[in-house]
């Protein structure tokens, strides 16, 4: 993975560009409020009061989950994690404000809170939200006091909300305060389209939101200026319109790029425009908004394109976690996740099934990821409608926060409104009218991208939901057959593929028969042929797709493990396997990647087909099975070659090749010998790809665990906070083999300006808490994060693995 950071340089160095422009424009300020919060769990009364004494709560920095360190209750509800999420808190901080800035608009702006929130303004109600993962803003100048320490204090309750897997609680995104001029642009007040995309030229067109908040009326100018993707200035226009007192306009200039360098997946060419805002002749706002020119278009019979080219959508389902750290979010986690997933292959992203956070669509703008945009998963508790919402309102601001926020990400494709929502399939409870209700909003606010609801009822179709949206999206299983029947000229994405589960680095014999067959072992073999009875192995989808190429691609359930939805080890499989509550296990087992980024088996079958230009062989299961000698152990090998030899200690078990017509999807793509005995040496594959040899690997049978090794992700760090460093810890035998079984307990100490962020290891059962300093490794491996914190400085890990040696490793905070 290291390659990455390489490529990315280039790109990095714009993004850069762009900050650096935000901070120099004196006439808007944006304050990230990330230190000095204080919380509490429960809800004192009077907490909101400036006068209340919060000297006893818990000092904390935002954003912050404060479910996610526990404890775990063995006996708790697996599918949303068995941790504490329910319940009330109170997050309280002081915010200073000049008497310089009397005059000016202030704002606080909330990526997401968990859940109802309420945010009071020294003592008085300045606003509330219910659906906790979206973004809401409020103008909250009105109840400020300039020249003194104002109070903010939010209150949060998750217990109405509802879950199908664990969704964090408190403020677990970031909130900004921002200063502006009385006149100024909206919140998400700029609107960028580009209606003509030619080889020579495109149209840019830009409409600016202004608002007049001050007590004269005067001519508002706007002046756009485009950059290109090196941050030189292009054109500028300017338009100017007369604004009253409390009035707000769009102003709306179209402006030519000649020669535009596309946003493109394998070239994310990002433009941007500044905006300034002239009240009379003064300038009072100045913003800069990236953008990309590039074209979409889903095709019925040839399925996606990017800029006039096909693109199969290779695309991983994300949920909003980050393992360890829980809901809180971290930019450097999420661009982890990416990169890992990238490395593999992977083109898109579909945020099942809540707003995402805003820099996961800046992340994928930057990166050169699609995003397929989903705003809800179920029209009930779970998006926190409740009896008395009123679903229409709901409905409108809810989409109008979701759609202004993220309208001018190139990486957006695609809108939806939802997933998997039974009433709505099936026109149940005005389903729907609610369906035309998310839809058309969505139109309103962009009518630049196609929009779809997710569906898993094959038989729904026949009610003609998709006559209200523009894409059949389907899960599994081929269950977009009848619709695509219905109505050919719609084209297919398979929003969720596989489902397929396993737990990193555990295997049973024999194979299962089933896709279903589990053993009650309480881990999934990893041999890739588990799934639940409504899903499919990754080999299946491949080749549906292969097979029918109007389909524009899959999106993978899921690319990385999550808290929750431990299918197939839940409360009702451990009570029908008799296995005792306390079987289920915490997190899922459908990740291409565990829990803490780890690959699994499966991370190398979608690299060998995703990227089939990039040499992988992959040899599983680990070569350890003490105990298993003479026993038939099958081999599998998964490469981008189409042939390989196998040799188990120099002896050939015969060669292999894929069939790329077989109708037993696994021969397409995967290379297996199902009947090797083990012996313990060396297991060694030779792998050949039209006829000539590409490459080798070798795996081998491990002696007893003599020593652990570090390997941080980064040594240098930001000292903003929010940086991390993954160090990876695996354990090897005297000779430097990987030993597969090693289970060895971690402590973990942490010195320095940096603090310990979080422990796992991809074992789905562990109630080991996330955020003690000690570990297990899981079959040979763990994962130690470290925050880099505020100070600048150095950092210090050791590490001690039981019975083994300790091992150190230092971090820089710049
Ligand atoms: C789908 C659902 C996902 C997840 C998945 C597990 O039906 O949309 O959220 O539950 O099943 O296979």
């Amino acid at each position: 993975m290291k390659t990455i950071y390489r490529r990315k340089s280039a790109r990095l160095a714009f993004f850069f560009f762009m900050l650096a422009s935000m901070t120099t424009m004196a006439q808007r300020e944006y304050k990230t409020l990330q230190q000095g919060w204080k919380f509490t769990k429960g809800n004192p009364e009077n907490a909101e009061r400036p006068g209340f004494n919060d000297a006893t709560w818990e000092s904390v920095s935002v954003p912050h989950d404060w479910a996610i360190s526990g404890p775990f209750d063995p006996k708790g509800d697996g599918n949303t994690g068995k941790l504490p999420w329910k319940g009330e808190g109170w997050y309280r901080t002081g915010i200073d404000l000049a008497q310089a800035d009397a005059n000016k608009r202030i704002y606080l702006i909330f990526d997401g809170v968990m859940a109802f929130p309420k945010v009071y303004v020294n003592g008085k109600r300045a606003g509330s939200w219910d659906y906790g993962y979206n973004s809401f803003y409020l103008d909250v100048t009105d109840h400020v006091i300039f020249g003194q320490k104002n109070i903010l204090a939010v209150y949060t309750n998750t217990v109405e909300h509802d879950s199908r897997w664990y969704p964090g609680a408190g403020i677990y995104r970031k909130v900004q305060l921002l200063k502006v001029d009385p006149v100024h642009l909206g919140i998400w007040g700029n609107h960028i389209t580009t209606p003509i995309v030619k080889p020579h030229y495109a149209d840019v067109r830009i409409s600016s939101t202004v608002l007049n908040m001050s007590s004269r009326a005067d001519s508002i100018k706007v002046v756009q200026t485009i950059l290109d993707p090196k941050g030189n200035e292009l054109q500028s226009k300017e338009i100017i319109k007369y604004l009253n007192p409390k009035e707000e306009k769009n102003l709306e200039v179209t402006l030519k790029v000649l020669d535009p360098q596309r946003w493109h997946v394998e070239n994310p060419n990002l433009y941007a425009t500044k905006t300034q805002v002239f009240f009379g002749d003064k300038l009072v706002d100045e913003k800069v908004s990236t953008f990309g020119i590039r074209t979409t278009r889903f095709t019925a019979n040839d399925g996606f394109y990017l800029n006039d080219k096909r693109v199969q959508l290779k695309g991983v389902n994300l949920h909003h976690g980050h393992g360890p750290l829980g809901a809180a979010f971290h930019p450097r986690a999420m661009e982890r996740q990416l990169e890992i997933m990238k490395s593999m292959g992977v083109n898109a992203i579909r945020n099942s099934h809540n707003v995402a956070a805003p820099e996961l669509l800046e992340l994928c703008d930057r990166m050169g990821l699609l995003f397929f945009n989903e705003i809800f998963d179920k029209y009930d508790a779970k998006a926190d409608i409740t009896d008395t919402t009123n679903f229409e309102e709901f409905a409108h601001r809810n989409i109008k926060n979701f759609v202004l926020r993220d309208r001018n990400h190139p990486s957006v494709f695609l809108w939806s409104v939802g997933n998997e929502i039974g009433d709505v399939q099936w026109n149940i409870d005005n389903g729907f009218q609610k369906l035309h209700t998310m839809v058309n909003y969505v139109k309103k606010y962009d009518h630049t991208r196609p929009v779809t609801l997710v569906n898993d009822n094959m038989q729904s179709a026949s009610m003609r939901h998709f006559d209200y949206y523009d894409i059949h999206a389907w899960n599994y299983g081929r269950r977009f057959r009848l619709a695509r029947q219905m109505e050919p000229e719609k084209a297919v994405v398979i929003s969720e593929s596989a489902s397929t589960l396993s737990t990193r680095g555990f295997y049973e014999f024999p194979l299962p028969e089933d896709k279903t067959e589990v053993t009650g072992s309480l881990q999934v073999s990893s041999y890739d042929f588990n799934a639940p009875s409504w899903a499919e192995i990754a080999d299946d989808d491949f080749m549906w797709q292969q097979d029918e190429p109007y389909i524009a691609g899959e999106f993978v359930w899921t690319g990385f493990d999550y808290l929750g939805e431990p299918t197939p080890y839940t409360g009702m499989t451990a009570k029908e396997m008799n296995l005792g509550e306390e079987a289920a296990a915490r997190s899922s087992y459908f990740g291409i990647v565990d829990l803490v980024g780890i690959p699994k088996d499966r991370y190398y079958l979608y690299k060998s087909y995703w990227k089939p230009e990039e040499k992988t062989i992959h040899i599983l299961p680990h070569w350890n099975w003490e105990g298993r000698e003479g026993e038939v152990t099958p081999v599998f090998v998964y490469t981008n070659g189409d042939c390989a030899e196998l040799f188990i200690n120099g002896k050939s078990k015969g060669k292999q090749c894929k069939n790329p017509v077989s109708m037993n999807s696994t021969e397409r793509f995967r290379l297996m010998w199902k009947d090797v005995t083990y012996e313990p040496g060396e297991v060694k594959a030779v792998v050949y790809k039209d006829g000539a040899v590409i490459g080798e690997k070798t795996i081998k049978t491990a002696g007893e665990v003599s020593m652990i090794k570090l390997s941080p992700d980064r040594k240098t760090l930001m000292a903003n906070g929010m940086d991390l460093s993954y160090i990876l810890v695996e354990a090897f035998d005297k000779d430097s083999n990987p030993a597969p079984l090693a289970d060895n307990a971690l402590q973990i100490e942490v010195n320095g300006v940096g603090y310990l962020a979080g422990v796992g290891n991809g074992n789905p059962q562990s109630l080991t808490p996330f955020k003690g300093n000690t570990v297990n490794l899981f079959y040979g491996k763990a994962m130690i994060i470290v925050g880099g914190g505020f100070k600048k400085g150095l950092t210090n890990v050791s590490v001690r693995g039981q019975g083994l040696n300790e091992v150190k490793t230092q971090l820089e905070i710049q």
